[in-house]
């Protein structure tokens, strides 16, 4: 398999495989197995409910090396090589042009650092100019507000609430749904690099 490989200015983004996942093993560079039982990570997604079979990994491994609508990306820290989290475009929909975004930061000392911002700048890029995307989205709990305070400030719109859709630590709870368009993500960058002069 060809790894693809994106890179920004801490990160590279690389394309999950078993076989890159289990070379950072070997050399002690990654904790993604504990990542997903981890109740922290998961505080607001619905990761760690069940215990994963060896036959869904293999799956989603499968799924990473042959299935054009997920694109999944591993999140290595340049400076360290350590492979901090997962990110993807997934149900990519060619005709309708439009993807989901997900994302998760697996080391918490990693938190808090611009990382998913920085993440989302470099899959805009790859899925609206490499992609022909159109539409970017994604939700997230309405108690998930490092989530939402993300796509704010990456120029995601809220097009609305999924109602008392997640089960939560013992009560249901709203998604709050968002995305962003082609033309709306050209708009954010020009007000972005008007911001920075
Ligand atoms: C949610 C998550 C992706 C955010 O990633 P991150 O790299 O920490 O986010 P960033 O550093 O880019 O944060 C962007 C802004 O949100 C703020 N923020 C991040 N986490 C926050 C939190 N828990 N509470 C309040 N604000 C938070 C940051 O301070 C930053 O604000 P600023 O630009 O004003 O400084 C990360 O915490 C994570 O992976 N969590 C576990 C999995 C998860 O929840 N995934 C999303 C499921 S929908």
């Amino acid at each position: 398999m060809l790894n693809l490989k994106l890179k920004t200015k801490r990160l590279n983004l690389v394309s999950t495989s078993k076989e890159l996942i289990s070379a950072f093993l070997e050399r002690k560079l990654t904790n993604y197995y504990d990542w997903f039982g981890d109740e922290k990570v998961n505080e607001f997604n619905s990761h760690g409910l069940f215990p994963q079979s060896q036959k869904e990994l293999t799956d989603f491994f499968n799924r990473c090396e042959n299935d054009k609508s997920l694109s999944s990306f591993m999140i290595i820290d340049k400076a360290t090589n350590k492979h901090i989290g997962q990110c993807s475009l997934q149900r990519i929909d060619y005709i309708n042009r439009s993807a989901e975004f997900a994302i998760v930061i697996g080391e918490l000392d990693y938190h808090g650092k611009g990382i998913a911002t920085e993440c989302l700048q470099k899959l805009f890029e790859h899925g609206f100019l490499k992609l022909g995307l159109n539409r970017i989205w994604s939700g997230t709990s309405i108690l998930n507000i490092g989530m939402q305070k993300v796509f704010e400030k990456c120029g995601f719109k809220q097009e609305g609430i999924y109602r008392q859709a997640q089960f939560l630590n013992g009560s249901l709870k709203d998604i709050i749904c968002y995305a962003l368009l082609r033309s709306e993500w050209d708009v954010h960058k020009v007000k972005e690099i008007e911001n920075e002069k």
